[in-house]
C-alpha cells in the first residue's frame, strides 16, 4: 500500500514525456516524495537519509543541466529560493472563518442542544446526529491551493478574508505533498488546516538558536508562526514545520465528500496529513469523553494542542446550521483551561536542595494558570535567568502544564520598567548557611558547599529519607523536620533514631514559644504526649527497610527507586555496595557512567560512610540482603569488566579478544614490558594501554577488581546451581532437530534456567540448528551467534 503510493502519478508522468533524463527525473521525483512521505507522514522511513541525499542531489544535478526539466513539484524546491522583500496578498475564495469558545461542561450541553433544536426545526423529525472530533493544534491556520493536483499556492488566513502569499515557505514543509496522490484530482482544491512545529523540533530549534547565541522562542506556537513568516524560504526549510489538515475552502471538478470525517478520510487517501488523534462520537456525553481521555494524553502528544474541536459530521447538516456571524454554528472548540498567562516577578529567591543545588525561584503576583492560583515560578539556573534575562519588575510569561513545576517562559521587554532593575547576580554565599558556592565547569548549577552542615540541605535530606517510598517514617512531616534541624536535635540522620520523648516535648515548647502560642493543653496545665510517643514509634518502626529502599533513603545523587532495586538486586548486601568500586557499579544493567559515579563517589566520601556506621549502630538493619546475584557472574567477565574500565581505545571487541588469548585482570597487571607484544593487539591500541597501565592508580584498580571478581564468584556458586546451568542465556530453536521435538528441546532449556525466543537477534547466545534451517540460521551466521546441533546441546544441558 505504501509503497506504490505514488506510482500512478509516476505513470502519468513518465508517459507524457520522451527523452531519458526527462524520464529519470520523473522517476527521481515520485521516489523522492515516496520517500518523503514515508518519513514525515507516516514516520515509517524507507530509505537511509543518505541514499535519499543522493536521489536529490541527482535531480539537483539533472534539473540543473536541463532547466526545462524543473517541474513546480519538484522536490529540490523544497530547500527554499530566493528571500522575497516582501508578502504577496491573497484573497480567500472562502473566508477563512473562527470558532467560537468552550471552557465548560455546561457550554458543551448547550452546544449540542443547539445543535439538536437547530436541526429539528428543519425537516428532520428527530436527526441521528454525529460528531467529528479533532484536536485544536496550536499553530498557524493556513490555506493549500492545488490545482489539478499540483501545489499552486499557500495563504496565512490573515484578517479571514486576505491573508499573506507563503508559497514558497510552505514548499519546504516536507510533509505536505507537493502533489496529489491521485489519479484524478479536483481541478482546484483549497485545503485547510494548521502548520505548527513538533515540540522535539522546537526543543532542537531552541538548542541550536542557544548555541548560536540567538534569542530563543517562547513556545512551538511562536516558533512555527516566526518560521512561516521567513521573507527567506531557505531559513524556514531548516525550521521542520509540520501540517495537519482538517479543513476545506474551495473545491471545483470533484464531488465534495458527505461528511467531515469522509473529508480527512479523501485527504490522508492523497497523502495530505491528517491527524489521527480524531473520533466521530453522538450527544454530550460522548464528546466531554473524548475531552477527558484527550486532556490525559495531552503531554505524551508530540505537539502542542490547546483543546480540542467539534463538528458535525455530516456536511448537509453543517450547511442546514449555517453560521452567526463569523463562526459556524455547527463547530466548537472546546478549550483547555489556559497553560501560560502573564503576571509580574515581585522577587527573585534562591532555594537550596537536597544536594545544595541552588534554585533560582521568582516570586510572582498570583495569577490563575492551567487550572490553578500560582504564586511562584521555577527559574532552574543561573545560565536560564541570564538567557531569558530575568529581572525583578518584569512582566513574564509563565507556564503551567498538567504536574509540571510552573515556570517562567520569557520576558516581555516592552513592558521592563524604567530605569531598567538589575541584572541577576547569583548568590556567592548559600543564603541558609553562608558556606561559600561553587560551580563546577561545565555544570550549570551552582552549589553549596555546606552539605550537611546547611540546614537547608540537611531539612532536605531529613525528608528524603523519611518519605513513604524510602523509609517511611509516618508521621516526621514537614514541621517536625523543621524543627528537629532548627533547634539542632537532628545533626547526623543517625540522631534521628536516638530522640527520646523528652527531646521531642523539650522541641515542641521551644517551638510554640517561638511562635508565641501556648496551646490549649498548656493553658489547661497538661501536656500532649501522644504524638510524640507514636513520632517515636514510627521512627523505631523504620528500623528494619528493605535494602533498596534503605538504599533509595539515603539520597544519593541519582539514585532513584529503580537504581536502588537494581543495585541492591546484583549486588545484594550493604557491606559490598558500599565497597565495591566504580567499575562493578558500571557493569550493572540500565546503570549509565553518571549515575555509577555517583553511587561510587557517595560511598568514598568518608563522612558519609560514617554516617552509615553510625546508622547500623542506632540499630538499623536493612532486610532482604542476600549473596550477589547469579547473573553477576556473566558481568565479571574479564572482557565486561575490561570493557566498563574504559581505556582509550580498547573496544568491546578487543576486550573480548584478549579475555579470549586467556588474558586476566591480574595478568593485565601484571604484565612485563616484553608481554604486550603478545597480546596482539594493533600498535596504537597497545600504546594506549602501555599508557593507561603506566598510571600506578590504575595497575591498583585491576588489581582490587580481580580480586572482587574472584571473591564474588565464590560466594555465588550456590546462587548459581539453583537458577541453571543456562541461566541468563537465550536460546532459537531453527529447522528439524534429529530426535527431540521443538516442545522437548524447550523443555530441556527451560529446565535448564534458560530462554527460548522466536527469533534471532544480537542478544541470542546460542541458535540449536537441525535440518532444512532457513532464515534463522542466516540470521545466526551473519551476527555471529553461536551455533549448536542438537548433540551438542544434550552435551551442554544433561551431559549426554
Ligand atoms: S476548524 C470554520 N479545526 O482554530 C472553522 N480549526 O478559532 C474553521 N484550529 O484559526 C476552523 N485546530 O487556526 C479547526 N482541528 C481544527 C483546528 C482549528 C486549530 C484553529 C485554526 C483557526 C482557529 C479557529
Amino acid at each position: 500500500m505504501q509503497n506504490d503510493l505514488f506510482s500512478e502519478i509516476a505513470v502519468t508522468d513518465v508517459a507524457s514525456v520522451i527523452t531519458p533524463e526527462a524520464q529519470r527525473a520523473a522517476i527521481l521525483r515520485t521516489e523522492l516524495e515516496r520517500h518523503s512521505h514515508a518519513y514525515y507522514v507516516l514516520d515509517a522511513p524507507t530509505i537511509p537519509d543518505g541514499e535519499y541525499d543522493k536521489l536529490f542531489l541527482e535531480l539537483q544535478q539533472l534539473e540543473e543541466q536541463f532547466p526545462a526539466l524543473r517541474t513546480p513539484d519538484s522536490p529540490t524546491l523544497r530547500v527554499g529560493g530566493a528571500p522575497l522583500a516582501e508578502f504577496g496578498q491573497v484573497q480567500h475564495a472562502v473566508p477563512m472563518l473562527s470558532l467560537n469558545n468552550a471552557f465548560e461542561d455546561a457550554d458543551i450541553q448547550a452546544f449540542d442542544r443547539r445543535i439538536s433544536e437547530g436541526l429539528e426545526a428543519g425537516s428532520h423529525a428527530s436527526p441521528q446526529i454525529d460528531y467529528a472530533i479533532d484536536l485544536k493544534f496550536d499553530g498557524l491556520a493556513i490555506n493549500l491551493r492545488y490545482v489539478n493536483g499540483v501545489f499552486t499556492q499557500a495563504a496565512t488566513r490573515g484578517d479571514g478574508f486576505v491573508g499573506e502569499d507563503v508559497t514558497e515557505n510552505i514548499r519546504t514543509v516536507r510533509s505536505i505533498p507537493l502533489r496529489l496522490n491521485t489519479p484524478k484530482p479536483p481541478a482546484i482544491l483549497d485545503i485547510r488546516g494548521e502548520v505548527l512545529m513538533f515540540k522535539s523540533d522546537f526543543a532542537r530549534l531552541n538548542q541550536r538558536q542557544r548555541d548560536a547565541g540567538s534569542k530563543e522562542f517562547a513556545n512551538p506556537r511562536n516558533a512555527a508562526a516566526g518560521s512561516l513568516r521567513q521573507l527567506d524560504s531557505k531559513v524556514t526549510a531548516q525550521r521542520h514545520l509540520r501540517f495537519f489538515a482538517y479543513g476545506i475552502g474551495l473545491l471545483e471538478g470533484a464531488p465534495l465528500p458527505e461528511s467531515h470525517r469522509a473529508l480527512l478520510d479523501w485527504y490522508q487517501s492523497m497523502g495530505v496529513p491528517v491527524c489521527d488523534e480524531n473520533a466521530v462520537v453522538q450527544g454530550a456525553d460522548g464528546l466531554l469523553n473524548f475531552y477527558r481521555a484527550i486532556q490525559v494524553k495531552r503531554s505524551t502528544l508530540a505537539y502542542e494542542i490547546d483543546g480540542v474541536v467539534y463538528k458535525v459530521n455530516d456536511f448537509a447538516q453543517q450547511e442546514e446550521l449555517g453560521f452567526v456571524s463569523r463562526a459556524p454554528r455547527f463547530a466548537i472548540a472546546h478549550k483547555f483551561p489556559a497553560e501560560e498567562a502573564l503576571t509580574i516577578v515581585q522577587g527573585i529567591d534562591i532555594q537550596v536542595g537536597r544536594t545544595g543545588a541552588l534554585t533560582p525561584v521568582a516570586r510572582l503576583a498570583p495569577v490563575f494558570v492551567g487550572g490553578v492560583t500560582i504564586t511562584n515560578a521555577t527559574l532552574h539556573n543561573e545560565d536560564e535567568i541570564r538567557r531569558k534575562d530575568v529581572r525583578i519588575g518584569d512582566t513574564v510569561i509563565v507556564r503551567r502544564a498538567g504536574d509540571v513545576i510552573p515556570e517562567v517562559l520569557a520576558v516581555v521587554l516592552e513592558r521592563r520598567p524604567e530605569p531598567a532593575p538589575a541584572a541577576f547576580e547569583m548568590l556567592k554565599n548559600c543564603p541558609v548557611c553562608g558556606s561559600h558556592v561553587v560551580r563546577e565547569v561545565g555544570e550549570a548549577i551552582a552549589r553549596c558547599t555546606g552539605g550537611w552542615f546547611c540546614s537547608a540541605q540537611r531539612k532536605e535530606a531529613l525528608r528524603h529519607f523519611a518519605a513513604r517510598k524510602m523509609m517511611d517514617i509516618d508521621g516526621l512531616g514537614e514541621r517536625y523536620i523543621e524543627n528537629l534541624v532548627e533547634f539542632d536535635y537532628v545533626r547526623g540522620i543517625a540522631d534521628l533514631y536516638k530522640l527520646t520523648l523528652s527531646d521531642l516535648l523539650e522541641m515542641k515548647r521551644r517551638a510554640d514559644e517561638r511562635e508565641g502560642v501556648i496551646p490549649e493543653t498548656v493553658q489547661q496545665g497538661k501536656i500532649a504526649t501522644k504524638w510524640a510517643e507514636n513520632l517515636i514509634l514510627a521512627i523505631d518502626n523504620s528500623k528494619r527497610p528493605p535494602i533498596e529502599r534503605f538504599l533509595f533513603a539515603l539520597g544519593i545523587r541519582h539514585v532513584g527507586e529503580s537504581t536502588a532495586k537494581t543495585v541492591a538486586e546484583w549486588l545484594g548486601s550493604l557491606a559490598l555496595i558500599r565497597r565495591a568500586p566504580l567499575s562493578l557499579f558500571l557493569v550493572l544493567p540500565d546503570i549509565g557512567p553518571a549515575v555509577a559515579e555517583a553511587i561510587a563517589d557517595f560511598f568514598i566520601e568518608e563522612k558519609n560512610q560514617q554516617a552509615l556506621d553510625e546508622l547500623l549502630l542506632a540499630g538499623v538493619a536493612p532486610q532482604g540482603e542476600h549473596p550477589p546475584s547469579a547473573k553477576l557472574s556473566q558481568q565479571l567477565e574479564t572482557s565486561v569488566l575490561l570493557s566498563a574500565l574504559s581505556i582509550p581505545k580498547l573496544t568491546a571487541t578487543r576486550c573480548k579478544q584478549l579475555q579470549e588469548r586467556g588474558v586476566t585482570l591480574a595478568s593485565l597487571a601484571a604484565i612485563a614490558d616484553d608481554g604486550f607484544v603478545q597480546l596482539g593487539l594493533p600498535a596504537d591500541v597497545n600504546l594506549a594501554l602501555r599508557e593507561w597501565l603506566s598510571v600506578a592508580n590504575n595497575k591498583a584498580q585491576l588489581n582490587q577488581l580481580d580480586y572482587l571478581r574472584k571473591m564474588l564468584l565464590e560466594q555465588m556458586p550456590e546462587a548459581l546451581a539453583n537458577e541453571g546451568l543456562l541461566a541468563g542465556k537465550t536460546f532459537v530453536l531453527t529447522g528439524t532437530l534429529p530426535s527431540l521435538s521443538r516442545e522437548q528441546a524447550s523443555a530441556l532449556i527451560e529446565a535448564a534456567g534458560g530462554k527460548v525466543a522466536g527469533s534471532v537477534s544480537k542478544k541470542t547466545s546460542y541458535v540449536v540448528a537441525g535440518d532444512e534451517a532457513g532464515s534463522k540460521l542466516l540470521k545466526a551466521q551473519e551476527l555471529g551467534v553461536s551455533i549448536l546441533t542438537e548433540a551438542e546441546l544434550l552435551q551442554i544441558v544433561v551431559g549426554a
